[in-house]
């Protein structure tokens, strides 16, 4: 059987308690997003953005509803199951926190294949020279400038040539030199078949996408 969408979210629902107070981050929420697709996410701070990623690359369990990724089910599965999909179908670029500060920028990349049990230095070298960050290859994160940092972010999110992209806010901290150059790692991906999809408040790479879907208080309110 073909395989239409590479992720998909069937009315997922996700609920955060704190005390009494109860913020519902996420009301049915229906999403598909199909290979070599790439699709936009935006929404107000707060209308659930973050939390649906997390949901689809396994990283949190919806409340009510359920993730298909490549056909198969991803939530409610044990976490080291979800965890081993992660790592050899999703890349992820999270707000922050995307590196290992121990380790340079290309024992990172390395690190993240080898989860995978792939080792591909060409792909390596090729992601780092994309990026623009060749130069920093043993550099540590506290030692690249922001904008270094969230290209590195992405170079390891991208290094198991994952099938699924879900990126936070990718350019939320860089000039607009940078933000061309994100998106055009995006657009080789979605050329190359990934499916893509990305929260931001960024218009311009809202624009280059292939469909805009709005979240407002935990829904979608018009693609
Ligand atoms: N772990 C958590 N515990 C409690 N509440 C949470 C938690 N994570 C998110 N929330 C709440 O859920 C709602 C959705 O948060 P989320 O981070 O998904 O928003 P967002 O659209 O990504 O916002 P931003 O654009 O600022 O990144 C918010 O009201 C937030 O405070
Ligand atoms: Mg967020």
């Amino acid at each position: 059987m073909a395989i239409s969408a590479a992720i998909e979210a069937v009315d997922l629902y996700r609920f955060f308690h704190a005390g009494e107070s109860e913020t519902l981050a996420l009301r049915g929420v229906c999403l598909r997003v199909a290979p070599g697709e790439m699709v936009a996410l935006l929404g107000k701070s707060g209308s659930g953005k973050s939390t649906l990623l997390n949901c689809l690359a396994g990283l949190d369990e919806p409340d009510g509803g359920h993730v298909d990724l490549l056909g198969e089910r991803l939530s409610r599965q044990p976490e080291t199951y979800r965890a081993r999909r992660r790592a050899v179908c999703i890349g992820m670029l999270m707000q922050a926190n995307n590196l290992l500060p121990t380790l340079g920028l290309a024992d990172n990349l390395t690190l993240a294949m080898q989860l995978t049990g792939k080792s591909d230095q060409m792909h390596l070298t090729h992601m780092l020279q994309q990026l623009g960050l060749s130069a920093h290859a043993s550099a540590r994160p506290a030692q690249l400038s922001g904008g270094e940092v969230a290209r590195a972010g992405l170079a390891v999110a991208l290094a198991s040539k994952p099938a699924v992209l879900l990126a936070d806010e990718p350019t939320a901290e860089v000039d607009a030199a940078t933000e061309a150059l994100v998106f055009k790692v995006f657009d080789v991906q979605r050329s190359e078949g990934t499916a893509i999809l990305i929260a931001t408040h960024s218009e311009v790479l809202a624009r280059q996408a292939d469909r805009v879907i709005r979240m407002r208080d935990g829904r979608i309110v018009h693609e």
